[in-house]
């Protein structure tokens, strides 16, 4: 593949099957069992960036929700497989947050997993509890 760029996108920019292609690519049956929860996601997100190949292959995407004052979410940062570890989530992360800068509170919820904890301090995100223990977080997972 050949080297990607970053930019902001809607929805209706996007191609179902692609976006279902680099969710798979990284596991996320949660979203590629409910393509059509996945869409309602995609098309009611504030702010949305992706990751495109020179050859216009959908290599990643971020996205934000947010009332655009007091809290910016970023829910879902993924880069297939053959694309990580250069540069791309970090970009992607840059572009969907760029709206929201003066946004204090930047959150957001993610597995328990070692490359994400090294992939979001490395980006100086603090874990809550951890690294910023004036804080708890709290959540409720409806199943
Ligand atoms: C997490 C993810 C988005 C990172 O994307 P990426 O394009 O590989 O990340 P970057 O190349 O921008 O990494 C930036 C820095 O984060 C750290 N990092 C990223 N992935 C890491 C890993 N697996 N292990 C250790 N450090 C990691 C490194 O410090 C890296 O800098 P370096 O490569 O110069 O050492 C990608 O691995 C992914 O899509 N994973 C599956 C989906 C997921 O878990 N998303 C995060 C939860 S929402």
């Amino acid at each position: 593949m050949s080297r990607c760029t970053v930019h902001p996108a809607t929805a209706d920019d996007l191609d179902p099957e692609e976006v279902l292609e680099l969710y798979r690519s990284v596991g996320w049956t949660g979203y590629t069992d409910r393509p059509a929860v996945l869409a309602a996601a995609l098309a009611g997100s504030t702010h949305l960036v992706v990751a495109r190949t020179g050859d216009g292959v959908l290599a990643g995407l971020a996205r934000v929700v947010s009332d655009r004052a007091t809290i910016a979410y970023l829910q879902d940062v993924l880069v297939h497989p053959d694309q990580q570890r250069r540069g791309l989530g970090a970009a992607l992360i840059t572009a969907a947050l760029a709206p929201f800068t003066g946004v204090r509170q930047q959150v957001l919820l993610t597995d328990d997993e070692p490359g994400s904890r090294a992939f979001y301090t490395a980006l100086g995100w603090a874990e809550v509890g951890a690294d910023e223990p004036r804080l708890r977080a709290y959540v409720r997972i409806v199943d």
